[in-house]
């Protein structure tokens, strides 16, 4: 049974981002670990990443990206009936992240909470977002993916602190009328790859203490040559799963906006899809890997720079921590 539109579908009204205004360059990581530009923009196509103040913190970013898409799709927060945050680097443990933003913005009548499914999280919300408002439970709901991942990365280990970045994006999704809309949406998971990229310390299994803080137990610890493999199957399997769910084949795609974690994953994923080049965002250079920021930044920057029209074919796929993956198929 395919995601075909029954009395109203669910499309995105508004769009927006922001990222702190801190870069860390390749050249900055050469004076902190033994690597280079040269490795870094071979092997991954990152340039640069956004890295946040230690005065700032994730909603802060996330209340902007918010605020512009709330603003480009023209209602009022009170009018959000459902808010979304995806992040894996919450503000703190209680409330949710959702709920402070919901206090920032004045959305006083949504039902506010977190996402925690890593690079996933935003097409999670995407999906669910489409579910709550086709069956009528929701009018408007705020998908937003933020992070600070550089506060969970180790800066002596080169092998994780050259990919991750800090941003935030948002989306607004309502009913619109006639074929448009999120024409698939399918979200996956699979915990018997947990250690492929994960964060022991900070919480009741693993504990917090000064030994743990000590040991570097909160930062993320990553397999990403086994990771790699892992996302190149999963994006590529599930865009081919939405686009069939769909009735549409790679050919028809006008914008391919895969999660941005390694240019190389980007360009094996676009091959095996056998998809043109031309239709493919890529940002990997100027932020690097924000987790469930990526996807959202990119859409927004394409909407900026006009790059999607009315009636175009949007494919979205991600796969992240846990491991999760997913695919959304939209016409705008
Ligand atoms: N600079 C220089 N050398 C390095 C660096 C570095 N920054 N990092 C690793 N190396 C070295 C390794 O030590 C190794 O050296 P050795 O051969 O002497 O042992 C060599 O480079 C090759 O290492 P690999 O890990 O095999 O390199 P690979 O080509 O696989 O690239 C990378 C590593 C970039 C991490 C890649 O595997 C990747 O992108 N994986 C996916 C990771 C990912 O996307 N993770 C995020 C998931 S999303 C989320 O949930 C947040």
């Amino acid at each position: 049974m395919g995601y075909v539109a029954t009395t109203v579908n669910a499309g995105v009204l508004g769009t927006g981002h922001s990222y702190p205004q801190g870069i860390l360059t390749n050249a900055d990581l050469e004076k902190m670990v033994d690597t280079s530009d040269e490795w870094i923009t071979t092997r991954t196509g990152i340039k640069q990443r956004r890295k946040a103040a230690p005065e700032e913190y994730t909603s802060l970013f996330a209340v902007r990206a918010a605020r512009e898409a709330i603003e480009r799709a023209r209602i009022d927060p009170a009018e959000i009936d459902l808010l979304l945050c995806a992040t894996v680097t919450p503000d703190q443990i209680l409330p949710s992240t959702g709920c402070l933003i919901q206090a920032e913005l004045g959305a006083h009548n949504a039902a506010a909470m977190d996402i925690v499914a890593a690079c996933s999280g935003f097409l999670y919300g995407l999906a669910m977002a489409g579910a709550m408002i086709r069956t009528g439970q929701a009018r408007y709901v705020l998908v937003i993916g933020a992070e600070i991942l550089t506060r969970y990365v180790d800066y002596t280990d080169r092998s994780t602190c050259v990919l991750f970045g800090d941003g935030a994006g948002a989306a607004v999704l309502g009913p619109v009328e006639g074929h448009r809309g999120i024409l698939a949406a399918r979200i996956r998971s699979d915990g018997r790859y947990e250690e492929q990229l994960y964060a022991p310390g900070g919480g009741t299994k693993g504990g917090f203490s000064a030994e743990t803080i000590a040991r570097g137990d909160h930062f993320f610890k990553m397999k990403g040559n086994e990771l790699f493999k892992v996302a190149v199957r999963c994006m590529t399997d599930i865009s081919r799963e939405v686009l069939a769910e769909a009735g549409l084949s790679s050919g028809d795609v006008d914008l391919f906006i895969p999660h941005q974690a390694n240019q190389r994953i980007t360009d094996a994923v676009v091959a095996k899809l056998n998809m043109d080049s031309s239709r493919v965002y890529s940002n990997i250079s100027m932020h690097g890997n924000t987790s469930s920021a990526s996807i959202p930044i990119a859409l927004d920057e394409c909407v900026e720079a006009g790059r999607v029209h009315e009636g175009d074919i949007i494919v979205m796929a991600s796969f992240g921590g846990g491991v999760t993956w997913g695919g959304v198929v939209m016409r705008w």
